[in-house]
């Protein structure tokens, strides 16, 4: 099954929840960008407006207003930093310095190969442990210089 037909086998079953129409065009995109590399392509927005019948603007406004969704390409994996006061005066500064170095990239960039896009985030609420980076949904806290290093290390070694 290609991404545009796993979508919308994807948005039936969000429909068959019987949610409000907000939430269900919500979940649309969240879906499109798992199938998508992050990032919600024009032909997965129009199977999103025709099955959940919302105009394509409104598509687009939500897809461009929540800094969680992207109409861009992004890569595989999604880095979000945490880029607020207690988790940048506990070495967030040096860390992302550190991120940008070993993924050759600044943030809001791609890594040539696909496989990372780093972007920062504010507060990710996980303060008590900063500083703090999000990849794909997992947390990574206490980061380090060396154990960043381990980490995108371990993305790049494995078969995701
Ligand atoms: S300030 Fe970084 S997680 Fe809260």
């Amino acid at each position: 099954m290609n991404e545009i037909e796993e979508l919308k086998s994807r948005i039936q079953k969000i429909k068959a929840k019987k949610m409000e129409s907000g939430d269900e065009l919500l979940m649309a995109l969240h879906a499109a960008q798992e199938l998508f590399n992050n990032s919600i392509p024009i032909e997965a927005a129009e199977t999103i407006s025709e099955l959940l019948k919302v105009k394509m603007n409104r598509v687009y406004e939500l897809a461009t207003f929540y800094s969680m969704y992207s109409t861009r390409p992004r890569g595989k994996h999604l880095i979000r930093f945490c880029e607020s006061l207690p988790c940048h005066v506990v070495g967030g500064k040096e860390v992302v310095k550190t991120l940008k170095t070993i993924l050759g990239v600044e943030v809001g960039e791609t890594t040539d190969d696909g496989l990372f896009t780093l972007e920062t985030s504010s507060c990710l609420g996980l303060c008590g442990v900063g500083p703090v980076m999000m990849i794909d949904g997992e947390a990574y806290g206490n980061l380090t210089s060396e154990r960043v290093k381990e980490i995108i290390d371990s993305y790049r070694g494995e078969k995701r």
